[in-house]
C-alpha cells in the first residue's frame, strides 16, 4: 500500500487522514501544534468508538484503522511517502513556505498535493521546484462523510500526476471529478446562485427567510433551504467563499456578495455555532411559519434554479468540467435532488432561456444575463443529454 502524509491535523486533514487510513494507507499526520496532534487522535477515536457502537465497523477494524495513523509535529516522517496533502490555514504565504520546505524532504517521485477551496493552484504549485507533481485534491467537509472530491490540475501539472491522484482518491472510495484551476472550481462556484438568488429576493422583499426556505425544500427536493443552510455553514465562512469567488472573477456582478449576509456576519449572527442567524437558535425559540403559498412559491424556486442553471451551463461552456462531472459535483457535493443540466432538460432549454432573458429585461443587470451555450441550444433546438 502506498503511504499519505497529511500536513495540517484540523477538521479537514483528520477527515483525509481517516479517509485513507480507513482504505488501507498508512498516515502521516503533522502539525505545527502539539495540543491539535493530541486534539485530532482523540477526535479519530472518538468516531472509531462511534462505528464500532453503531456496528459499522468490529473492534478488530477499528483498531486497525487507529493503528494505520501516526501524529507528529516532524516532517521528516514525510521522506518515504506517496502522495502528500496540505490542509492548513488558508493563506497563500505560508502554504508557499510549507510546499518549498515539504519538497525538500520528500522522494523525486512523491505527489504533492493541496485541499484548499479558493486559492489558485497554479499559484502554490509556482512555490515548488518541480510543479508537474503538483495538483488540487479539494475535499468536502465532513470528508470521511461527504462522497465528492474535486480534483484539479494547474497549469503545470503533468497528466500522470493528476491520472495517479485520481486513480488513488477513486481506490478510497471517493467519487472524483475533474475541474478546471478556476475560482470555486465546480461545486462553490455552481453553488453561489443557491444562496445569492436566495439573499437578493429576501432584500427585494418577495418573500421570508422561511418562506424561501420552505419553497426550495418543499417545492424543489434540496435537503435543506439556502438560509438553514447558510447558519448552518455560518454567515462568516459562507460571506467569505462568496467575496473571494467575486474577487476572483474581477468583480463579475453575477457574483456579488449581499449586504444582508455581510450585516448578518459583522452582528456575529453566524448561524448555529453563535445561536443566532437567519433563525434564532436559542432554547425554547419558535422557528417563522412560512406562507406556504405554492404561486409565490414556485416563483422563488423557478427563479433561484434557472440561475443555478445559467451558473451549471456556463461551467461546461467554458470547459470548466464536464456535462456528468458538473452534474454529479451537485449532487454528491452539496446533495442537490438532481444534476442541473438534467433539470434544465426536464424543465426545458427553451424556458431557461426565455426565463433569464425576462429577469434580464426587467432588471437589466448583467448578473442576469443568459450563458451563450443555452441560447445557441435553444437556437439548434439541442438538450444536454439525449
Ligand atoms: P483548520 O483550521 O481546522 O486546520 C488547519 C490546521 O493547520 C491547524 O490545525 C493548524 O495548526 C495547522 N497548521 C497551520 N500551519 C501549519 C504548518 N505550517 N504546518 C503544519 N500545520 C499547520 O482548517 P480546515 O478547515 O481543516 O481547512 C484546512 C484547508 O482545507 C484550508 O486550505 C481550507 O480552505 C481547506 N478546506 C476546508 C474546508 C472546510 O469546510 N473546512 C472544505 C474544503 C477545503
Amino acid at each position: 500500500m502506498p503511504k499519505l502524509s497529511v500536513i495540517g491535523a484540523g477538521t479537514m486533514g483528520t477527515g483525509i487522514a481517516q479517509v485513507a487510513a480507513t482504505a488501507g494507507w498508512d498516515v502521516v499526520i503533522n502539525d505545527t501544534n502539539q495540543e491539535i496532534l493530541e486534539k485530532s487522535s482523540a477526535s479519530l477515536v472518538k468516531v472509531m468508538n462511534r462505528l464500532v457502537e453503531k456496528e459499522k465497523i468490529d473492534q478488530a477494524t477499528a483498531d486497525k484503522i487507529l493503528g494505520r495513523i501516526d501524529f507528529t509535529d516532524d516532517q521528516q516522517y514525510f521522506e518515504d511517502s506517496d502522495l502528500v496533502i496540505e490542509a492548513i490555514v488558508e493563506n497563500i504565504d505560508i502554504k508557499r513556505k510549507v510546499f518549498a520546505a515539504v519538497e525538500k524532504i520528500v522522494r523525486e517521485d512523491t505527489i504533492i498535493a493541496s485541499n484548499t477551496s479558493s486559492l489558485s493552484l497554479a499559484s502554490i504549485g509556482a512555490s515548488l521546484e518541480n510543479s508537474s507533481r503538483f495538483v488540487g485534491i479539494h475535499f468536502f467537509n465532513p470528508a470521511p462523510l461527504m462522497p465528492l472530491v474535486e480534483i484539479i490540475p494547474a497549469v503545470q501539472t503533468a497528466d500522470e500526476t493528476t491520472k495517479q491522484a485520481k486513480e488513488w482518491v477513486d481506490s478510497w472510495k471517493k467519487l472524483t471529478v475533474l475541474a478546471k484551476d478556476t475560482p470555486g472550481f465546480i461545486v462553490n462556484r455552481v453553488a453561489r446562485p443557491f444562496y445569492g438568488e436566495s439573499l437578493r429576493m429576501y432584500e427585494e422583499g418577495i418573500a421570508d427567510f422561511a418562506t424561501i426556505d420552505w419553497a426550495m425544500k418543499e417545492l424543489g427536493g434540496f435537503r435543506m433551504g439556502p438560509f438553514e443552510l447558510m447558519d448552518f455553514i455560518g454567515n462568516d465562512i459562507n460571506y467569505t467563499v462568496t467575496e473571494t469567488v467575486f474577487q476572483s472573477f474581477f468583480y463579475d456582478p453575477r457574483y456579488r456578495p449581499s449586504f444582508t449576509q455581510k450585516r448578518m456576519s459583522e452582528a456575529g449572527f453566524l448561524g448555529r455555532k453563535s445561536g443566532r442567524g437567519y433563525y434564532n437558535y436559542a432554547e425554547g425559540a419558535t422557528k417563522p411559519e412560512p406562507a406556504k403559498d405554492e404561486v409565490l412559491g414556485n416563483k422563488i424556486l423557478n427563479r433561484a434554479l434557472v440561475m443555478l442553471i445559467n451558473e451549471a451551463a456556463d461551467a461546461l461552456f467554458l470547459n470548466i468540467a464536464s456535462r456528468e462531472d458538473i452534474d454529479t459535483a451537485m449532487t454528491k457535493g452539496v446533495n442537490y435532488p438532481k444534476g442541473l443540466l438534467k433539470w434544465a432538460d426536464e424543465k426545458g432549454i427553451n424556458w431557461c432561456v426565455e426565463k433569464l432573458d425576462a429577469l434580464y429585461e426587467e432588471y437589466r443587470e448583467d448578473r442576469y444575463r443568459c450563458s451563450p451555450l443555452l441560447r445557441r441550444m435553444n437556437k439548434e433546438n439541442q438538450r444536454f443529454y439525449s
